[in-house]
């Protein structure tokens, strides 16, 4: 596990960036896991920028989405369809039969539907770099506390600390949905590469229960310390319950001499 402390925001963003746009680059053909949220948005918009410098060719790689709101169809403006349409599809030219999201407008067969999405991401021979954002309650994707650390795609409920943290973006607290579609915790075990991106103080408890913390259904991604080769890209705020920080500055630049590839 390689904890990269980064200053700020910006900082975090163009870090993922740059090892993002590296790994295109290297694999054309990549197939990438991708996330939604307010964290990947700085990501979002430096690659937008490496795109529109001619830096950057999407027409190669395949996404897959780690999770939807369920009951929200592609045109809400809360869906997550609707948010990597507006915040990065929309930008770039990832071909449109490369992109995979949940569909939140299913209804019954749930199982069979999530079944169908794992069997498309082993159908693209697996992803090869997933990046995830991390919940202030340890969640990756929608695995909610207490998820199985096996668990695959399927429907989810969400938690009460979820809700109320986004329910501000719908009109009403009852409109904001209460399950999710989300890629389970074994799936995103399986992808080859993971860069987890956190900034401000408000992720730095789970942050530091992911890394430095027992590995728990409690916290989701605390099952990342099982994964051969995972990137925490963070900022300082978020990095401010960590208890070996200068440690990790040393791995880094142990890294940095002799295996510079884990950070490319
Ligand atoms: C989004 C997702 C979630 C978010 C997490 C953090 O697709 O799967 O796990 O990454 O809720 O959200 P932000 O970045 O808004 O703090």
């Amino acid at each position: 596990m390689l904890v990269v402390i980064k200053r700020d925001y910006e900082e975090v963003s163009r870090e993922g960036a740059r090892i993002l746009a590296g790994a295109i680059r290297a694999n054309p053909k990549i197939v990438l896991g991708l996330a939604t949220g307010s964290t990947p948005l700085g990501l979002y918009r430096a690659l937008i920028a490496f795109h529109d410098d001619g830096d950057l060719d999407f027409s190669g790689i395949k996404s897959f989405n780690l999770d939807e709101y369920l009951g929200l169809p592609p045109s809400h403006p809360q869906s997550f369809h609707h948010f990597m349409a507006q915040n990065f599809f929309s930008h770039v030219n990832v071909p449109r039969d490369h992109i995979h999201i949940p569909d939140g407008t299913i209804t019954g067969d749930y199982d069979e539907y999530c079944a169908r999405y794992e069997r498309s991401i082993k159908a693209a021979g697996g992803i090869d770099l997933q990046i995830l954002g991390i919940g202030r309650n340890g969640h990756i994707g929608f695995n909610e506390p207490t998820s199985s650390l096996a668990s695959r795609t399927r429907l989810k409920a969400l938690s009460r600390e979820t809700i109320e943290d986004n329910r501000h973006f719908f009109a009403s607290t009852g409109q904001m949905p209460k399950c999710a579609i989300t890629m389970g915790i074994g799936t995103i075990l399986e992808s080859r590469r993971v860069l987890l991106l956190a900034s401000g103080r408000s992720k730095a408890a789970a942050v530091a229960k992911a890394i430095e913390g027992p590995i728990t259904s409690s916290v989701s991604a605390s099952a990342l310390q099982m994964h051969p080769d995972v990137t925490f890209i963070i900022d300082e705020e978020a990095a401010y319950s960590l208890t070996q920080r200068d440690y990790y500055r040393h791995v880094l630049e142990m890294t940095q001499i002799f295996t510079p590839e884990r950070l490319s």
